[in-house]
């Protein structure tokens, strides 16, 4: 059984490192993996498929930047000749970016089934470039692994036909937890001269909130006087990196590429690999953030994230997890991370099936269904939906310091 996989920007390479693992420990999977090349940077990718030991791509497609049509159409263009000379029995897809739903709807259209991994989230905001691509991958999909009971409610309201559902946890978390004895050992915090939960971490990226100068430089205001009590720890996206220079928001209470925390400020840095990243959060007081991966790692470590957005797709981590949504106004993000500071450090507490396993159940479907006499594992039943678990609705945005605060 051939199983071509996809990867193609940052957070795909965490959910694709325990799929590639587990495939590797079934004869009868003949694993193939492509990458688009969406992220192309040693900072972006190189480093992540090293510290995930994730194999070489057997085939990279070199995409690069460019728009959401021109990448979306560049991934499907370059992948249709890969897919017809490979004859893959199945497409693997990972998370919501261009690359997952390009190469989604070029294997659909070739008649080759596709499992979507981190299907059925929705955060109901059409304007998010990964909304569109979350809705459009989940349609065409034959196989739909989930990762929290929102989702499968979401594919259900949908239409989507029960069957080719499966809730079976989070593959960002098998690496979290298989890479934890590395991760341990990292020497960032000692590098950066920082001690355990007494600095924050902050990462910001979505196209809402640093395409526009202003918008970001008003963040960048609240997180400035964050950072007059606690050192915050800033890598940057590219992405940001650009508006960056424009908003005027640089010097006074920014320092950019410092070697080493000396005082309470905001530290802007270079992307950071997996594993020193992830080790900086895991000690981390706080982490202030508008990434969906990141919601999920710090409720899986305990950790409280408070979220620079209006919605998320990851309800879960509002109902079961650390995190928060605070929006993008400064007062608010600067009460709300007030309220964190003055209140005890939480205790982990994983949604159910965050356990390191999800790879694990998901190839045991795949080999379940694709070669019925191949003799799969036997796991304990998946649950198609959590009895007990409460559907989740859209968590809703904090109030703001002005409302009452007796909750
Ligand atoms: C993409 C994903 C987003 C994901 C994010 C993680 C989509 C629609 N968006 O957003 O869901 O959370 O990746 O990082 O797929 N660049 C580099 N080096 C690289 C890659 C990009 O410098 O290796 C720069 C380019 O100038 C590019 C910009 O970053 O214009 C943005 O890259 P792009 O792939 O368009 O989207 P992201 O904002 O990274």
């Amino acid at each position: 059984m051939k199983i071509l996989s996809v990867v193609g920007a940052r957070p795909n390479f965490m959910k694709i490192a325990p799929l590639m693992r587990e495939m590797r420990k079934h004869p009868a999977i003949e694993s193939v993996l492509v990458h688009t090349g969406q992220h192309y940077d040693v900072r972006m990718a190189g480093r992540f498929f090293q510290d995930l030991d994730i194999p070489d791509p057997d085939v990279c497609l070199e995409v690069g930047s460019g728009s959401h049509a021109y990448q979306t159409a560049e991934v499907m263009k370059r992948l249709e000749p890969v897919i017809e000379r490979e004859r893959p029995d199945l497409v693997a897809v990972v998370g919501d970016v261009n690359s997952t739903m390009a190469a989604a709807l070029a294997a659909v259209k070739l008649l080759i089934p596709v499992a979507h991994i981190e299907a059925g989230l929705r955060s109901f905001d059409r304007t998010m470039p990964e909304e569109i691509n979350r809705v459009v991958t989940d349609a065409v999909a034959d196989f739909l692994f989930v990762t929290e009971e929102s989702g499968v409610q979401n594919l259900l309201a949908e239409g989507v036909d029960q069957n080719k559902i499966f809730l079976v946890g989070n593959v960002m978390i098998d690496s979290l937890e298989a890479s934890r004895r590395l991760w341990s050992r990292s020497d960032i915090r000692a590098k950066l001269g920082l001690t355990a939960r007494e600095y924050g971490v902050v990462t910001l990226h979505r196209p809402s909130n640093v395409d526009h100068p202003e918008t970001l430089r008003r963040i960048l205001d609240a997180l400035k006087k964050i950072g007059q009590s606690l050192p915050i720890i800033f890598p940057i996206h590219p992405r940001t990196r650009k508006t960056l220079e424009h908003s005027g928001a640089v010097g006074d209470g920014l320092r950019l590429d410092a070697s080493a925390v000396t005082a309470n400020a905001v530290y802007g840095l270079d992307p950071l690999g997996y594993l020193d990243f992830i080790a900086l959060v895991a000690g981390a007081r706080l982490v202030l953030t508008d990434s969906g991966g990141l919601q999920e790692e710090t409720t899986a470590l305990g950790i409280p994230c408070l979220t620079i957005r209006e919605n998320t797709e990851r309800p879960v981590t509002v109902t079961h997890g650390t995190n928060r949504l605070v929006g993008a106004s400064p007062d608010k993000i600067v009460y709300e991370t007030e309220r964190v500071l003055a209140s005890p450090h939480p205790k982990p507490s994983p949604p159910p099936l965050w356990d390191g396993h999800a790879s694990e159940r998901i190839v045991s479907i795949l080999l379940r269904h694709l070669d019925p006499q191949g003799g799969a594992p036997t796991l304990p039943p998946i649950p198609r939906s959590l009895a007990g678990f409460p559907a989740s609705q859209p968590p809703k945005i904090l109030s703001g310091p002005t409302e009452s605060d007796n909750d």
